[in-house]
This record gives structure tokens, C-alpha cells and sequence, in this order.
């Protein structure tokens, strides 16, 4: 995948990653521990408070960074629910800016999906009720403002959603929250030297708000004590504009067991995994030999050059003598604590694909910019999906509800993080080769890069009117903000 700049490690590895990888002049810090979101129970259909407020958070010890929340400073809860049950959320909104939270990844209607035709006034309240009919996955909430996505985020508003049932109770999978099944919100973040939190659309970058340091719930390589045995992580990347590559230091295979929507068919093997924006994946990492692991997230934009993504990424810092960076996250196993230690299931799930026939609509989207006047900065970007700015009073497509579509997408230059409301799909192909082993699950993003179409085949089994249409878009939240975004009814 090409990101719209190429950074070109190869010729500048050293400073590039001493530039952007050390916390900025913070120095080495004391190591703090991995910050775990308080969990809910919302499977009994009890209400779930969230207010979104503002507080202060200290991503670095002793530095207390004005910021965004749900019910806490920073971030919000986790939500488990489950398939078959009624979740029940209660926003209040106690700051001073209009809000609308979504819930991605989330079968639900139009009317209770949180797209930006439902924000939520100062002092107002919002009460959907969702009937969870999908199964297992992680899912996550966060703002989706009209044209405050981006800003929203960055400061807070985002946070997990758990969906177990009755298949994931079944195969022994670690699944003790904070302790074997983490919850890991990767982000990246820009600070000023009085620690407060930098961020302008208008100043960012044409891929979107990069930020200078990695923070994993809101913690700079945090540390995590677990027990020595098989830990799921729950990896999500919430970050703005971010392609991360994923993978430990010492290039230990992990396990890859759910995509955006759902378990995999059985678990993949794999060294080093792409995360584009928006996209969750679960992964099973074993410490039973009681070695600390060290998660790594790269920003993938670095190790590319003209041909993409390059091979080997870690052989790239032994070949240029180039240390490692600080890892993200480093789980260090405790023999002490109870230890999952059976072995991974080989079948997690099963996913029948339509067949061809049942294929009856084709639709295309082309993602692209547009500069105004050969300018850099977003500001004179013009962000369209098939040559529209997303516009909240135009339906840009009607969907029957119920019927197996082929959607095909492409950008015209760089690789975008495409997403769609109401559904999970699967991908057919993407850069017009067959889909990877470790993708072929249910999903809710798909990369649309410029040399080739990504397709996918989706359905939709719920309403979404006019007045509350879905979205589709760029998951890269200046993109979107800046109107790579169209709306859809399903009936
Ligand atoms: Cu995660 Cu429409 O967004
Ligand atoms: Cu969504
Ligand atoms: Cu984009």
C-alpha cells in the first residue's frame, strides 16, 4: 500500500526515527503502566451513562493535558454486550460542542447509528437502544461531528465495544478482560512543550493528522504485567490518519484470530500485520516461555519505497545500524498469575460466501483529491468520493435491503482506509490480487489504494431512511472531515 507521500527510510533511517519515534523532548521517562478501560456490563440491557465531558489526562507523568472523554478524562469505557441482547446507551453531553457518536462496526439501524444527522446539543441527552443481532467482535465508539470527527477524536472521544456470544463462550480463548484479553488503543499524538495536545485540519498534512508520539490507551510505552501463557490483545487502531505495521521486536509469531467483524475461520500465523485506521484486529501472543514482549507499531509510511511496502522491515534496523524504537506496549509475563495455556482451537469460526449469482449490484467509488491551486496543507485539498464533497442534504445511494452487492473501490492517488456503516463485508480482492489469508473475515475496512480496485461483497439487513442514512468513507478523519464521505439509505 502507497501512502500519498513516501518518507523513504532507506535514505534518512536514522534521523527520521530518532525524530519522530522518542517521546518529543521528554526524554526517557519512568515506564508507566498500561492505563486498562474500566469495563460495562450492557448485555443485561442495563443503561450505560456515558457523558462526554472534557477533564485533564496525563499521557506522560507529572503533565496534565486538557482533554476529551466518556465518564472519564480520556477515552471512554469498554462496552461488552452481547449477540441477542438490547444495548442500552445513555449520552449526556456536559461540554460545550455539538457531538455525535457512532457505534462502528455495529449492525444497527440508521436511526440509532450515530452518524452525523444525531448530534447531541450541549445539555442534551441521546438514548439509543440497540438490538445486537451480530456476531462476536470488537467493535469501538467514537465522535463522527460533522467536520469535528478528526479534532474529536484526537482529543478523546473513542472507545471499545466487546461482542461475545455464544461461539466465542465456546473455545476457550483467553477472555479474562485486563488480565489474558486486553483492550489496545493505538493512537498517535502531537504535543506542545506544555504538553497540550497540537491539531488543526486545516494544517494537516495530505495523509491526514500524523502525531509525533505513540500513546496506547493514552500511555507512552506503557508496560503491562500478564500472565505467562497465551493473551489476547485486542489491537484497534484509533488513530487519525496512521497505517501502522504491527509486530514484536524479537519477530515472534503471533496469532491472528478476528478481523473488524468477526473471529477468523482459525487462527493465522504471522510475524508482522498491516493496521490501517479504523481497524481492529484480535491477536493470540504466547509468553509461556516467560519473556518480555515488545509490541512495535511502525509507521508504515517510512519503510516504503517506490514498489510499496518493503520485505522485511525489522532486517532494515540491523542492515543501517539503526536501533530499535521504544516498543508501544511491553508485556512482561508474571508466573505467578493464572495462565492460559491451552492450546489456540483450529476452527473459530465458519463464513459461507454468496455465490456469484446471488450477486445482483455492482457499484463503483472513486476516492480523490484534488488540489486548488497546487497548494500542500488540507485547507486547499478538495476530498470527493465519485467527484462529490460529502453533503448532508444529497443521498448519494440507495441501497435494497437484503441483496448481496459487489462494491468496488480505488482511489486516485494513495492508499485510503475505506469504510462502511451498518455491516460487515468481505473482501473479495484488494489491490486486484486475491484476498490474504489473515483478511478473509468479516470486515468493516478495506484499503482503497490507486493501482488497483479493492472489492468487496456486502449486505445490508437493517433500515437506514433519508433523515438517517448510513455513511461510507475515508477512515483517515481529516479526509473525512474534509468530505470523503457520501451517505446511503437502506430500505
Ligand atoms: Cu469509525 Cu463512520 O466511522
Ligand atoms: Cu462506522
Ligand atoms: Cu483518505
Amino acid at each position: 500500500m502507497k501512502k500519498i507521500s513516501r518518507r523513504q527510510f532507506l535514505a534518512g533511517a536514522g534521523m527520521v526515527l530518532a525524530a519522530n519515534r522518542l517521546p518529543q523532548s521528554w526524554g526517557k521517562s519512568p515506564q508507566v503502566t498500561l492505563p486498562i478501560p474500566k469495563l460495562l456490563d450492557g448485555s443485561q440491557g442495563t443503561p450505560i451513562d456515558l457523558q462526554i465531558r472534557s477533564g485533564t489526562w496525563s499521557f506522560k507523568p507529572g503533565i496534565k493535558t486538557p482533554t476529551l472523554g466518556f465518564s472519564q478524562d480520556y477515552l471512554g469505557p469498554t462496552i461488552r454486550t452481547r449477540q441477542n441482547s438490547e444495548l442500552n446507551l445513555h449520552y449526556q453531553n456536559s461540554w460545550l460542542e455539538n457531538v455525535a457518536v457512532h457505534g462502528h462496526g455495529l449492525h444497527v439501524p440508521g436511526i440509532v447509528d450515530g452518524g452525523p444527522q444525531l448530534e447531541i446539543a450541549p445539555g442534551d441527552r441521546w438514548k439509543p437502544s440497540l438490538s445486537i443481532v451480530q456476531q462476536a467482535a470488537t467493535c469501538w465508539y467514537h465522535s463522527h461531528t460533522h467536520g469535528k470527527t478528526g479534532e474529536q477524536v484526537y482529543r478523546g472521544l473513542a472507545g471499545m465495544i466487546i461482542i461475545d456470544d455464544e461461539n466465542s463462550d465456546s473455545l476457550n480463548l483467553p477472555s479474562r478482560y485486563g488480565i489474558d484479553d486486553l483492550p489496545i488503543i493505538i493512537q498517535d499524538r502531537t504535543f506542545d512543550s506544555e504538553g497540550e495536545l497540537v491539531y488543526s485540519l486545516h494544517d494537516a498534512h495530505e495523509d491526514g493528522w500524523l502525531g509525533k508520539t505513540v500513546v496506547i490507551n493514552g500511555a507512552i510505552s506503557p508496560v503491562a504485567k500478564v500472565p505467562a501463557g497465551k493473551v489476547r490483545l485486542r489491537l484497534l487502531n484509533g488513530a487519525n490518519a496512521r497505517f501502522y505495521i504491527v509486530q514484536f521486536s524479537d519477530n515472534r509469531t503471533f496469532y491472528k484470530i478476528a478481523t473488524d467483524g468477526g473471529l477468523l475461520p482459525a487462527p493465522v500465523a504471522l510475524t508482522s500485520m498491516e493496521m490501517s485506521p479504523g481497524e481492529r484486529c484480535e491477536i493470540i501472543v504466547d509468553l509461556e516461555d516467560v519473556n518480555p514482549a515488545s509490541l512495535l507499531t511502525l509507521f508504515e509510511d517510512e519503510f516504503e519505497d517506490e514498489e510499496g511496502l518493503v520485505e522485511n522491515v525489522l532486517s532494515l534496523f540491523n542492515q543501517t545500524g539503526t536501533p530499535l524504537p521504544e516498543p508501544s506496549l511491553t508485556l512482561i509475563p508474571d508466573s505467578s498469575l493464572s495462565a492460559h495455556t491451552e492450546p489456540l482451537p483450529q476452527k473459530l469460526n465458519s463464513i459461507t460466501r454468496p455465490s456469484e449469482n446471488e450477486i445482483t449490484v455492482t457499484r463503483d467509488f472513486m476516492l480523490s483529491m484534488e488540489s486548488e491551486g497546487g497548494g500542500h496543507g488540507h485547507g486547499e485539498m478538495e476530498m470527493m468520493i465519485n467527484g462529490a464533497v460529502m453533503n448532508m442534504n444529497v443521498i448519494n445511494e440507495r441501497v435494497k435491503k437484503g441483496i448481496w452487492e459487489r462494491w468496488r473501490i480505488r482511489s486516485d492517488v494513495g492508499a485510503h482506509p475505506f469504510h462502511v456503516h451498518g455491516c460487515s463485508f468481505l473482501i473479495e480482492q484488494m489491490e486486484g490480487a486475491d484476498t490474504p489469508v489473515d483478511q478473509q473475515g468479516w470486515k468493516d475496512m478495506v484499503v482503497a489504494d490507486d493501482d488497483d480496485w479493492a472489492t468487496i461483497l456486502v449486505r445490508f439487513e437493517h433500515e437506514a431512511t433519508e433523515k438517517y442514512p448510513y455513511m461510507y468513507h475515508c477512515h483517515i478523519l481529516e479526509h473525512e472531515d474534509l468530505g470523503m464521505m457520501g451517505q446511503f439509505t437502506v430500505v
